[in-house]
């Protein structure tokens, strides 16, 4: 198999499985517990925070775990809403993961006014429309993404983070898609809250973590228990954050090095530019130059991405596309859309996304493969006939 989805999710790592063996078996103690066996799950999971708050850079009491990056971005949301009660304006952007956008929507039906800063064709933010808003004193959080899921294309953090607090607006990153990929300095960025996700960087599913700045005022979204600090209730996933932890510290070592992301880079660029010179009629989509290291989104232009997808995955090989079934018809996504991408181009967009388990020789056999497959579909499926 070649598995180049790494942006819906990785592979956790042998060291991470190892770390978390011990913690899904004998050592199951409640680390509220005062006895010993409580206890050393206590030491293990303030362990993982530590190693949590070394890869982003931030202090150990900022670090809440939770039960992956959809959970912190809801809390990072309806808690800094719950600590301003007066003002009912959230800034967002138009390409946000639905782990926003769909509690945004939400809100918008109980009163907030959600204002979406557009996006250019290469997907990068409309900077001149954030500044607009951001003086209104009625905004109550900006949340705007790192990196996007589908592009991988970066917003620039620091110029934005600079903007909301030169206006005292409070910021949230969605940095799901950029931990592990692109150091974080939680310390230093003019960021308030911050979510990341376990299992974008070789962790387990089902665990990430919010970062709440000092002093910032925020109210907790589970409650039930004086856990993380009575900001998050509810007995701690042991084994889960042991093996975040596990993950972190190799993100971090990994990241230490220019080489890890190079690699990364250079084997992306190679897919890229392989597909690109072979098969007629493709394109990127998305800022090629302000990209995380291991996506690359391509147009395979007149074909639906679904199609692409089947004919790949037949042969092993896993890719995403960025168009969801909705209701029997297939629709680029709102990312896509928001770009303003021809529908010739929106319809056949596919996501390869890698990680530090990719190979060259995997890179080789899809750049080898792809462009027979895609001529042999549209052969079979002439413009704007492909949909499976
Ligand atoms: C940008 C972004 N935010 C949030 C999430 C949700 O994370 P989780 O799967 O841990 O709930 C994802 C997952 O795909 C994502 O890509």
């Amino acid at each position: 198999m070649i598995y180049l989805d790494n942006n819906a999710t990785t592979q956790i790592h042998p060291e991470v499985l190892t770390a978390m063996q011990p913690w899904l078996g004998e050592k199951y103690g409640n680390p509220s517990s005062t006895h010993r066996l409580g206890q050393e799950s206590r030491q293990a999971v303030e362990q993982a925070r530590y190693e949590v708050a070394a890869m982003l850079g931030c202090h150990i009491s900022e670090v809440i775990f939770t039960s992956g990056g959809t959970e912190a971005d809801n809390a990072a949301i309806l808690g800094s809403l719950a600590a301003r009660p007066g003002k009912k304006i959230i800034l967002s952007s138009t390409v946000e993961h639905s782990a926003v956008r769909e509690p945004l929507m939400a809100l918008a039906n109980t009163g907030y006014t959600i204002i979406e800063i557009p996006v250019d064709g290469r997907g990068q933010l409309n900077i001149a429309a954030l500044e607009e808003h951001l003086p209104n004193p009625d905004v109550a959080l900006l949340t705007i993404m790192w990196a996007n899921n589908e592009t991988g294309v970066m917003f620039d953090i620091q110029a934005i983070g600079t903007l909301a607090a030169k206006h005292h607006v409070l910021f949230h990153t969605d940095a799901v898609q950029a931990a592990g990929k692109v150091p974080v300095a939680f310390a230093s960025l003019p960021v308030d809250l911050l979510s990341v996700s376990a299992h974008k960087f070789h962790g387990p599913k089902g665990i990430g973590a919010l970062l709440v700045k000092r002093r910032t005022s925020w109210q907790p979204l589970l409650r039930g228990g004086p856990q993380e600090r009575e900001r998050r209730g509810g007995t701690e996933n042991v084994p889960a954050i042991v093996g975040m932890g596990a993950a972190a510290r190799r993100a971090a070592t990994n990241l230490a090095s220019p080489e890890y992301t190079h690699h990364i880079a250079m084997l992306r660029d190679r897919l890229e530019n392989g597909i690109l010179s072979r098969v007629p009629d493709t394109a990127v989509n998305g800022d090629p130059l302000h990209r995380v290291a291991n996506t690359t989104n391509i147009s395979f232009t007149g074909l639906e991405a679904q199609a692409v997808l089947m004919l790949l995955s037949q042969h092993d090989i896993c890719v995403s596309a960025g168009a969801a079934c909705s209701s029997g018809s297939l629709e680029p996504s709102h990312v896509l859309r928001a770009m303003h991408l021809a529908e010739p181009r929106a319809h056949g967009a596919v996501r390869f996304s890698l990680s530090a388990f990719t190979t060259a020789a995997e890179v080789d056999r899809v750049i080898d493969i792809l462009p027979q497959f895609i001529s042999r579909l549209r052969d079979v499926l002439p413009a704007g006939n492909s949909r499976p």
